[in-house]
């Protein structure tokens, strides 16, 4: 069996972020024939236009980690309805310099939790609008909101509650047969670029 490398973006820069345990949750459960890499977004500065013709080391590493990933993961929280601002920076820097979108072609999937009870459903639409133009196959089924209950996590991510854990393998079952099916194409196509 092919191992996949997934890039995962945390969406939150709080160092007490409910996401970020989702995410250790996540990789606790994944399938086998997936691996793991965090691509941080923290230390990026605001981008700019005026950086294209030479980005700064933080945005090139960025970059460069998006490129040595199969597919790419969005863990993310929602902010005032929508994604938050640290993470649509992240991908403006991905999507740029012109001709050089590093989201186009790659299997691409979000997820995200909050304290309330859409489990930040709305700002995964607007992450889906964003992505969608970036050219990113996105899985869209099945959707995941996660509302993040006291107790239902440990801090090292083990999930308490027995039917979200099995909610939760399932997805990211389901994502890597998506990794597996969209790199199929793109290779018969002669459309992939092997990650580095
Ligand atoms: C929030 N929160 C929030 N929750 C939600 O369900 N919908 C929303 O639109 C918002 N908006 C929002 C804006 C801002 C600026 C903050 C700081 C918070 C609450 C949010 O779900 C909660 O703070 C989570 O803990 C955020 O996830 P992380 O940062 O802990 O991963």
């Amino acid at each position: 069996m092919k191992t996949y490398r997934v890039g995962y973006l945390v969406g939150s820069l709080s160092s007490t972020s409910i996401n970020r345990i989702l995410s250790k949750a996540l990789i606790r459960v994944a399938p086998a024939g997936l691996e793991f890499i965090e691509i941080p977004i923290g230390d990026l500065p605001l981008y700019s236009p005026d950086y294209d013709a030479d980005y700064p080391p933080e945005a090139r590493t960025f970059k460069e980690m998006l490129a040595s990933v199969d597919a790419v993961l969005f863990v993310t929280p929602e902010y005032n309805r929508g994604l938050p601002g640290s993470l649509k920076n992240a991908i403006d820097w991905g999507s740029r310099p012109w001709g050089q979108n590093s989201f186009a072609r790659k299997p691409s999937a979000m997820i995200g939790a909050s304290t309330g009870k859409i489990g930040t459903a709305v700002a995964q639409q607007n992450l889906k609008s964003v992505l969608s133009f970036c050219n990113a196959p996105q899985m869209s089924a099945p959707e995941a909101y996660i509302q993040f209950l006291p107790g239902l996590f440990s801090e090292t991510g083990e999930v308490t509650d027995p039917t979200t854990a099995q909610f939760l393998t399932d997805y990211m079952e389901a994502f890597r047969g998506f990794i597996c099916r969209v790199s199929a194409v793109l290779k018969a196509n002669g459309e992939l670029e092997e990650a580095a």
